[in-house]
């Protein structure tokens, strides 16, 4: 099939570079061809599409450049950075798949919430990718079929070692004014996003009751290598949230050092337990309501997995394609981000 919606990218990478996941799954996309990138630091550009073995892409010399040439743009800048292009992007007729988290606060998402808002005919979803891993689909549907009946808690951890080293320098997202949170918004938005997904229509909104954070490295040495800068947002963060039903949720957020990416889901009819670190497999032990849980009814079920930018990306197209619309709105980002920042103003 012929590829005729020309996607642009901003921000290519230096850092994670999840760029690299958006031009892989516009690879495997049917619709959306990569047309043109920009990055504020060209060299970013060339690197990562050399990186990646993309040619016949125009490297753009501005933003204004790139909207004169696609139809939509993925936004892979820091937080601070999100919502002001996207307006742009909006205003020039793009459709626009912005990274998480939304912004670094929720006051600044508000002109791009009006902005969105004022134009329905054009997508703009935030980047919410981990919905779209088969595992956690698979958590969704068993959920929702209500196997597990009553829910009691939900425990997720989520977090990354790249950066649990000294030495790694200070990155933009190690300073609040162009992050906002740290772990808790970069690895805390997935979490109250598949939270919210994946028991929502069982246990109602869910709320945040608590939080506590910690930076445990508090300086790092400047990019430019000539001293050290204060690290301003939290390493690590822990924090609580109830459902409308009362479900209570424990999360942990860590860039300093987790050793797995687990999942538990306990209710009146049985438990369920994943962890994406360690494979694919779902772990399901139900019983009786309010009976034992029998040795012989534990089970490992495999799932296949799948990039979740890829599905991200495919639902994006379909939306713009008119086949369907998606949730993972801005004004839903903005909700979430509004959870963030109360999370971080209440930290212990
Ligand atoms: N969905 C996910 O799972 C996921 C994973 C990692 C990062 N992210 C998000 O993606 C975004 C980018 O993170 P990253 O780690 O890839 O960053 P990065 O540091 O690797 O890359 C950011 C790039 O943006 C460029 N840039 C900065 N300001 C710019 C501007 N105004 N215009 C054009 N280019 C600009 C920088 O030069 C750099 O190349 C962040 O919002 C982050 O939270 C999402």
């Amino acid at each position: 099939m012929e590829k005729t919606i020309r996607h642009g990218i901003i921000g290519l990478g230096k850092t994670v570079g999840i760029a690299a996941s958006h031009i892989e799954g516009l690879r495997r996309n049917d619709s959306l061809v990569l047309t043109a990138v920009y990055d504020i630091l060209p060299q970013n550009a060339r690197d990562m599409l050399d990186r990646m073995g993309v040619s016949g892409v125009t490297v753009c010399q501005s933003a204004e450049e790139l909207f004169s040439m696609v139809d939509s743009v993925s936004i892979c800048v820091p937080n601070d950075q999100h919502t002001a292009l996207a307006v742009e992007a909006l205003r020039h007729g793009l459709h626009v798949l912005v990274e998480k988290p939304l912004a670094d606060s929720a006051d600044a998402a508000l002109a791009l919430e009006q902005e969105a808002a004022a134009r329905p005919d054009q997508v703009c979803m935030v980047c919410f990718n981990y919905r779209e891993y088969s595992v956690y689909r698979f958590l969704h549907d068993y959920l929702c079929s209500g196997a597990l009946g009553r829910i009691y808690f939900y425990r997720q951890q989520l977090g990354g070692n790249r950066i649990a080293q000294f030495s790694v320098k200070r990155e933009w997202r190690m300073d609040k004014t162009q992050s906002g949170p740290g772990a808790l918004a970069d690895f805390g938005c997935h979490m109250l996003d598949l939270a919210g997904w994946l028991t929502g229509e069982l246990c109602g909104e869910v709320h945040p009751l608590a939080a506590a954070c910690n930076t445990v490295i508090p300086e790092r040495q400047s990019l430019s290598g000539d001293g050290l800068q204060p690290v301003t947002n939290d390493d690590c963060a822990v924090f609580m949230a109830r459902s409308d039903s009362g479900t209570l949720y424990t999360f942990t957020a860590s860039r300093v050092g987790i050793w797995d990416h687990s999942i538990e889901i306990v209710g009146e009819k049985g438990m369920l337990r994943a962890d994406l670190s360690a494979g694919n497999g779902v772990q399901v032990w139900l019983r009786e309501a309010g009976g034992a849980y029998l040795p012989e009814n534990r089970k490992v079920l495999d799932i296949s997995n799948e990039q979740g930018h890829t599905g991200i990306l495919n639902t994006f197209a379909a939306c713009i394609r008119g086949e369907c619309t998606d949730p993972r709105t801005v004004a839903y980002g903005r909700r979430m981000q509004a959870t963030l920042d109360w999370l971080d103003q209440n930290a212990l």
